[in-house]
This record gives structure tokens, sequence and C-alpha cells, in this order.
């Protein structure tokens, strides 16, 4: 007993003295996550120790039915030496449908101490079979469906006769839904149940909503929106997609005190009816009429009279868990500035071009009409510009009941915007009645980029604002105009910054997903996932890539296997499409996008516009996609796989060769792009590449140090040129403030990045209207070289296992610092020019070890905290090469100093 005691106040004590923690605890990488559906779901957690060189040594992992985790409820309980500390699969007892499992972890580390994450981390199951849904699909009542499309409610009363133990709700849609019960909303989830491959597979959603009941008289019910079900999706002017009816799935399990269950689910006794939501599209908006509220609709209660009873369905219930970040709402965006335009329109700017909606306070006469208009920019002469969204309106309209102050935001759209004209409004406008309101997938924020130049750091801003607002549940190309689709060229050119700056691993992982669902029979990957474009609209070179290029920075960045593992298919697929399409290993047929928006005149007389050959391209992805099959096969180990892509590879770059590479080693397209496709891809032999590089930068020089790049070329070409000894022209590159460059749209007043990179003009026009999106990520994908070169962030291990940490300065900044959260906790590195010396400061999480590479002519010069790096404890000297110094070093903040500035 005694001993007991002791042993508890000097574990306590460690504990205390927060030498080692054990935070962040998640269940496929949620925290708390409700409504799981996978039999073996995975535990991680993250350690964080004030000791430097912190490693796990070994962990328990012990998994209850009860929070307080007493020894009736105990269900598994595993105790492994090992530094593993992520996707650990559960190996209990078969877990039970919508059950609450409590979980918790206590870890040694290599210093032995111990510690044990606090307690009250738990993982709910899903319905584990799709037969355990015994609700039906139902659909409004005809008369609820009219041709104009008001959004339908759907409900039904219920009775709970005993005190309620835990409630569970599962619900889904054919179209979107937002639930109610008792007249509160249910989560605080939007645009739900997201966007999948319907056809397929579709989301539900699971609720805790114990505390929305209560013992009496209930009801419950959801409104419905067209969404991307049956709403207008895709330039083509298409409706009804996945469907003609919308309807709606719900289950809700009650668990009383006494132990027993009741189930309240869609059938045939609800009823439905039509509400104030007069119409609702996702391009064009809604419109809502006040006065058409049925108050108290969700409350017992509420007499249904003029309700109807609603039709029920016999749909397929091809439903799934949601395992990614539902869309909730983020950022509120203050109103800055009113004005009134030359035209005399009446517009705010929010200083921000965002997604999401702008929330209204307004007051006036019952029957009064406020319509909202939103656009990215205001044109050259200061007035609102809407010619770039295409056909999508944008457009929110409301009608006011009239009863004093009514607040209002649409359900089932949103807008991507900056500004907004106001019709119908009183003169005098109050700014504070206006609030942007940002949506987007619920990813954690974890990347942050600053450095001495104020022009960079607001690229930074706009790199960060374009992935929230096509972010939307699926990785879109704009946020704004009758597009917003999951085009997989623009995904795969920016999931590598889009990973440094969010939380996208499951992001991407339930994407992956539908890219698997939606590639054809033949392998082909669509131009869009979901596919709303047709059949035939696949098979793009460096757009179909997103199979395999996605899945496989998924895996080096976040380290799971098991998503390599379940896209490995869908890879092996599309690099077999490409075989078959091939000749004597040369890809060129077939339509392809090219390098999408490279540089080019409309008077071209003197040949300067960038334009590559799309089959050379073809080829370069070819190449790539099948190293990436290479590399998945080997991380899998599926050894045959490996020789046979090895071989088939070795092939694919002979054949470039033949056709795309003259003796001397020049490409037959003499672009910026080609060169970098050839360099970045390995498509040289090694004694030609330095050349290459040369002719890349003889290129980049012939256009005064100008990038002439498009979607395809832009992600890689300052790795290149790093790469092959060019940092300095690369630094060049970045901070080039003249068109086409990165800083040319911040000089212009940028706040997201453009589609274009002259989407507004020198003198202030526009690019043509059909194509100029203000908000496309795909030329953020320089960010991907901000983090990993400029401030030296690069995993070299999957999931940052082991990293390496190399800056690269530069002569043009004062100091540059970035930081990321891996899935072991967080790395950063910043270095800084100081009074004749540079100083360097790098942060390497616990569990995990770097390589830490400065640009420094010998070890000499550096110390750690203001001794000589030689004699520190713990720190691995390697062998200089050519001005470099190289050591490892253990999990730590540590700052260096170097005895000299570069
Ligand atoms: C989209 C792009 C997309 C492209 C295909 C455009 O309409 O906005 O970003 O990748 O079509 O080339």
């Amino acid at each position: 007993m005694k001993t007991t005691i002791t042993l508890l106040l000097l574990s306590f004590s460690l504990w205390s003295f927060g030498q080692l923690q054990v935070v962040d605890l998640r269940v496929e990488q949620l925290i708390n996550p409700i409504g799981l559906d996978i039999a073996k779901p995975n535990f991680s957690w993250k350690l964080v120790s004030s000791q430097k060189n912190t490693m796990q040594a070994n962990y328990e992992i012990t998994v209850a039915s009860a929070p307080d985790f007493n020894k009736k409820s105990l269900l598994w309980n595993t105790k492994v030496s090992t530094d593993q500390s992520n996707y650990i699969p559960y190996a209990g007892p078969i877990l039970v449908s919508n059950m609450r499992y409590y979980w918790k972890v206590t870890v040694s580390d290599n210093h032995a101490n111990s510690a044990m994450s606090v307690l009250g981390s738990y993982f709910h199951t899903g319905l584990m079979n799709s037969n355990e849904w015994t609700a039906s699909w139902i659909s409004p009542p005809p008369s609820a469906d009219s041709v104009s499309r008001p959004s339908p409610i759907l409900r039904r009363a219920f009775q709970l006769k005993k005190d309620i133990h835990s409630a569970t709700l599962f619900i889904s849609a054919r179209g979107l839904y937002e639930a109610m019960i008792n007249g509160q909303r249910v989560g605080q989830d939007y645009l739900t149940p997201g966007w999948t491959a319907y056809q397929s597979r579709i989301q539900y959603q699971a609720y805790d909503v114990t505390n929305l009941l209560i013992k009496g008289d209930n009801a419950m019910g959801a409104t419905l929106g067209d969404g991307w079900y049956r709403g207008e999706i895709g330039f083509t002017r298409s409706n009804n997609l996945y469907g003609k009816e919308l309807s709606l799935i719900a289950q809700l399990l009650v668990t009383f005190k006494d132990g027993t269950m009741a189930t309240i689910q869609s059938d045939k006794d609800w009823q439905g009816a039509i509400g104030p939501i007069v119409s609702s599209e996702i391009y064009h908006g809604e419109v809502y009429d006040a006065r058409k509220e049925l108050t108290g609709w969700s409350k017992a209660g509420y007499a249904t009279n003029s309700w109807a009873p609603v039709q029920v369905k016999d749909f397929p219930k091809i439903l799934i868990s949601t395992y990614n970040e539902p869309v909730r709402k983020r950022e509120r965006i203050k109103a800055v500035k009113f004005i009134v335009t030359p035209k005399g329109e009446q517009v705010i700017d929010f200083g921000q071009n965002m997604v999401g909606w702008v929330e209204v306070k307004a007051q006036g006469p019952a029957g009064t009409r406020l319509e909202i208009l939103h656009a990215e920019v205001l044109d050259k002469f200061g007035n609102f510009y809407i010619e770039n969204l295409r056909r999508a309106k944008q457009s929110n309209e409301y009608i006011l009941k009239g009863n004093g102050q009514e607040i209002f935001e649409p359900h089932f759209t949103f807008q991507g915007f900056r500004y907004i004209k106001l019709i119908g409004f009183p003169s005098k406008v109050n700014l504070e009645d206006f609030t942007g309101i940002a949506l987007y997938s619920d990813m954690e924020l974890t990347g942050q980029f600053e450095c001495s130049n104020p022009l960079i750091n607001q690229l930074q801003h706009n790199i960060q604002w374009g992935q929230r607002g096509n972010f939307v549940d699926v990785p879109t190309d704009c946020p704004q105009r009758d597009e917003r689709l999951g085009w997989t060229g623009d995904a795969q050119a920016f999931a590598r910054t889009a990973a440094f700056n969010f939380g996208v691993q499951n992001f991407f992982s339930k994407w992956l997903q539908d890219v698997a669902a939606d590639q054809r029979p033949n392998g082909a990957v669509p131009f869009v996932v979901p596919n709303v474009l047709g059949p035939n609209a696949v098979a793009s070179a460096g757009w179909a890539d997103a199979a395999t290029i996605i899945p496989w920075n998924m895996f080096l960045l976040y380290g799971d296997t098991t998503l390599l593992k379940r896209q490995y298919p869908s890879m092996k697929k599309w690099v077999k499409y490409m075989t078959d399409s091939s000749r004597q290993h040369l890809w060129n047929k077939g339509f392809h996008f090219g390098d999408w928006l490279f540089y080019s005149l409309g008077n071209d007389t003197d040949g300067r516009s960038a334009v590559t050959d799309k089959y050379l391209i073809a080829q370069c992805f070819y190449a790539y996609s099948t190293q990436l099959m290479v590399n998945a096969s080997g991380v899998l180990g599926l050894k045959e796989d490996e020789v046979q892509y090895q071989r088939l590879l070795e092939n694919i770059k002979s054949a470039f060769l033949n056709e795309y590479v003259s003796r001397n080693g020049r490409l037959t397209s003499s672009t910026q792009t080609a060169y970098v496709l050839a360099l970045e891809f390995d498509m040289l032999p090694e004694g030609i590449r330095q050349g290459a590089a040369k002719r890349l930068v003889e290129n980049i020089i012939a256009y005064n140090y100008h990038i002439t790049t498009g979607f395809l070329g832009t992600p890689y070409i300052c790795h290149v040129l790093s790469r092959f000894g060019y940092t300095d022209i690369a630094y060049r590159l970045l901070l080039q403030e003249t068109y086409p460059s990165w800083l040319y749209p911040v000089k212009m007043g940028a706040t997201t990045i453009w589609e274009r990179w002259d989407g507004i003009k020198p003198d202030s026009t526009f690019q043509s209207a059909g194509m100029n999106s203000f908000n496309h990520y795909a030329y953020g994908a320089i960010g991907d070289w901000m983090y990993r070169v400029a401030c030296g962030l690069e995993a070299e291990l999957a999931g940052y296992k082991k990293s390496i940490i190399q800056p690269r300065l530069s002569d043009s900044l004062q100091y540059a610092k970035a930081s990321t959260i891996t899935p072991f906790g967080k790395i950063a590195s910043g270095w800084k020019k100081e009074n004749g010396f540079t100083s360097y400061e790098i942060e390497i999480p616990a569990n995990t070890n770097a390589t830490v590479i400065l640009p420094v002519s010998d070890a000499g010069k550096i110390t750690l905290d203001e001794s000589p790096i030689t004699s520190q404890n713990g720190l691995k000297l390697m062998e200089p090469v050519s001005g470099m110094v190289s050591f490892t070093i253990g999990s730590g903040i540590y700052k260096f100093k170097v005895m000299e500035v570069k």
C-alpha cells in the first residue's frame, strides 16, 4: 500500500513537472469522433516534453465502455515497446454499433518518464453494417415539391416515456439537410451530408442529441435543399445530376436510463410541407420569405393540419460514415467600408475575398424585399463587377416578415466574395448589420510562414485564404462562378502546400475515395471529382495523376500506410490506362489540358508565348505516376509490382529521350515548363541534367526573371532551380513584382490567389470574363517551396518521423520562419541575419529526429546556447560537404548561432 502511494506521488510529481505529456489523442485522426463505422479504427497521440531528445519507449492503450475505466468496463489493453505513436489499430473485441468507447494511453519515454493522457477521450461508433439502417428514405409529399423547387420540411412528433440516458441521431439526405429537434438546430455543420460520388457513396452524420430531447413530447425534422444532388452543377446547365427527388433518412437511437432503447426513424409516419426557403441553389443563392416561416414546426404540439404524408422510397442505402471534417462557420469578418459606386450602387467591402455568406440584420415592413449580390472585385471605375461569375447569380434575397429586427443567412448555398451590393436597403447603411461568415471544411490551421518582405507575407495570407475558400468539402478550382468543381489537376498541384497550411489528411482521404469511385472501368480518372462532366471528361495528363500524386503525398506527409493501401488499386488502374493508351511506351494520344494558363500573348508575332507540347507533358506525368507506383509498391512490400514498375519506368524514360530530347540535351519545347518537368521527374540521364537546368535559367533570364509556367510547371519550378544550385534565381522569381509573377497580384491588391497571372492587368482592366477567377489556389503551390526550401522543412521519413532541416537563405530577405504541425507535433525552422551572425531557431517534435544542414563553411562557427556545437551532447556531426555543415538532432527547441552572415 505504502509503495503504491509513493509511486503514485512520484508519478504525479513527474507529471506536474510536465517533463512528458501525452496529448492530442485522436481516433482516425479525429478528436472524440461520433459515428465511426471502421471495424478497427486507429489511435494516435502526441508527446510533449521539456526534455530534449525524447523518444517514446512504450505505450499502453486501454479501451473501456465506461469513462472511469472500472474493472467491469475494460475491453482491451495492450502494452507495446515501440516508438510508434500514430495509426495503431484497435485490436480488441468486435466493436458494437452506436456505442461510446473510452480510451486512454500511458507512455514511457527513453528518459524513464511516464505520462498518462487526461481522461475523457472517446470514440462513438456508427452503424457498423448497412443493414442496421432500419429507417427509410422519405421524400416530400408531391404537393411540397413544385417546379419552382422550394425547400421542403419533413417532420414527426414522438413521445419518450422514460428518463433518457443518451441519444444519437444518424442522418443523411439526397440533397442537403438541416435538422432540428425541439426547436433547436442539430449540430454546427453546414452543407451536410457533404459532396461525394453520390451514385456510389453518401455520407451520413451522427450527432449526440441527448441534450436536445426530453422525457415526454418531442418533435424532430429537417429542411432539405437541392445542393449538389439535384441543383444546377457544372457549366453545362445541368441539374438533377444524381436524381430528381430530394429525400431524407434519419434514425434516432435513444437509450433510456433503465437500459431499454427506442428508435425513431424516417418512415411513412412523417409529414411534409413547404417552408420559407423559396428557392436555393449552390451557384445562384437563396430566396427566403420570412412570412412563410412555419414557426415552431420542429416542436411538439405544432399543428400539422396543412401538412401531407411523405413518400417512402426504396433508394439504395449506400451510406458511409463521415471521416473528413464537416463544413463549419470559421471566421466572422467585419464589414470595413460602405461605398456608393460611380454607377450609384450601394456596396460594402469586407476587405477580404472569402467564401461563405453574409449574415444580415434588417428591419422593415412585412413584404420588404432585400437582395444581396456578391462579387470578388470592383472594376477599373470602382463599379460592382460580376461578369466573371458567368451564369452564377450569387444572390441572396430576403423578404421581411416585419416584426422588429430580423437576422438572415442562407442555408444551402455559399458565395465567393469580398464585396456585396445591396438592393432594396434603406439609403443609410449600418456596417454592423453585415458580417461575413467564412465557411469551409473544419480543418485545423497548422501552418505559419513569415519573412521580412511584407509582400511575401501577403502572398502567404492569400494562399491560406485561397485554401479556406476552396476546401468546402471537396477541393474545388474556384468558389464563385458556375463551376466550383473538384478539378483534379488543381488539387494535385496544390495538395502539398495545402498540407503545410491546414490538416488535410481526412479531407483528401475522403475525396480520394471518390476519385476511385468515379474512375472509369478502364482506369481513366475524370477531370473533376465528383464527376459531373460525363464519362468522356477523363484522362488528361496532370489532372488524372491526382490519383497517384495525392495519395503518395498524403502518405509522405502524414505517414499512414492505410490510405496508400486503400488507393493502391486506383493508382494502379490509372497507370495501366496510360500504358494501354501508349505505343512503344510513348503516350501521345488523347485530349490534354496541357500547361493550363501558361504565359501567352494575344499578338505573338515574336513567338514569346510559352507553349509546351502537350504530349511531352503527358510523357513526363506518365513517368512520374509510374515512379510513384515504384515508391508505393516498395512501401507496401509488393516486390513483384516494384520490379515491374521499375522496368516500365525505364522504358517510358527512354521513349521520352527518343522523342523529345536532342542529342545535345535540348528539349523539343524550349519552355520553362518543359525543362522543369523533365528535371523534376528525372526524365534525363544524369549527365545532361545540369546542362538542362542551365537552359532553364537562360530561358528565365530571357523573360527577364519572370515565370511563364501554367498549372503544371508552376508547382515545381523553384524546386528544380534550388535542386540544381540556382536558389538565387528561385528567389528572384518569388520576389518578382511585375507580371507574370506571384507578387504582381499582391501588388494589385489581391487577398486570395488568382486563377491567372494577370486577372487584373496593369491598366486595371480585366482578363476575359469567361475565365477570370480571383480565388483559384493552383498558383499558390509556391507555398510548398517557401516552407520546404526557404525555411527547409522536409519530411525525410514518412509523417516526419525523421526530418531534414535545410534552410536556404536569400540576399533579399533579413529573416524567414515557418512551422507546421506534423503527426508528431510542431516542427519549425527559422533563420535571421543579425549583427555579424546568423541565428537559426529550430523545433523538432518529440519522438522524432532530424538532420540539420546549415550553409556554413565550418562547424566551429556554430554555437548552440552560446557554446560550440562540437561539444554538444546528443548532437552528431556529419562529414561537411561543400560549404555545408550537417548534424543530427533529437527533439527539442534549438537556437543556433552561425558566426557568418551569408
Ligand atoms: C477550371 C480549372 C481547371 C480547368 C481545366 C477550368 O475551368 O477553373 O481550374 O483545371 O478548367 O483546364
